[in-house]
């Protein structure tokens, strides 16, 4: 799509924050959000002149394995391919930085409406169960 710029490891906690909320209802906290953004290891996001209108983030430890996370396009700009182009560039910065010949695990955790998109990029499910919870910081 034309007009759009993609920037890399920019993405800032308030613009994490709006595109959230676009999805997810009432999103994180700022001060929680910058530690996390602080410790992202890739930040993609995408924007229309000075709007954000798509993001996607990796952890990863660059050897052995990555986690991809909060992949989110703004409503009125899917379906143009850039969700495509995102995941894409997670793909290449796994590739472009880890030790040649070897197999590195890449992990998501998908709604079942979304398995489809993440299969085009050749995921698929294992049987291990996600397990999951919320630990309240004392
Ligand atoms: C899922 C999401 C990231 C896809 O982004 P997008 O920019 O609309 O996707 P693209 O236009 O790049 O689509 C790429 C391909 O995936 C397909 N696709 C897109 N969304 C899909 C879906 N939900 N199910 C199946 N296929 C899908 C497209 O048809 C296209 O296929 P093609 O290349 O064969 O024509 C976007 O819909 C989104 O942000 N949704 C809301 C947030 C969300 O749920 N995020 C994922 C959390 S798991």
């Amino acid at each position: 799509m034309d007009g759009l710029t993609v920037k890399y490891n920019e993405l800032s906690a308030e613009e994490f924050i709006t595109l959230w909320q676009t999805v997810w209802g009432q999103g994180p906290s700022l001060e929680q959000t910058r530690l996390a953004m602080e410790h992202t290891l890739f930040r993609v996001s995408v924007f229309h002149g000075d709007k954000i209108v798509a993001m996607a983030r990796m952890h990863g430890d660059m050897g052995l394995d990555y986690y991809i996370k909060d992949v989110i396009v703004r409503l009125e700009y899917q379906g143009k391919g850039i969700g495509r182009m995102m995941i894409n560039e997670l793909l290449k910065f796994i590739n472009d930085n880890g030790i040649s010949g070897t197999n590195i695990f890449v992990e998501l955790c998908a709604k079942p409406d979304k398995i489809s998109f993440y299969e085009k990029f050749g995921f698929d499910m294992n049987d291990a169960q996600r397990l999951k919870m919320m630990l309240q910081v004392k």
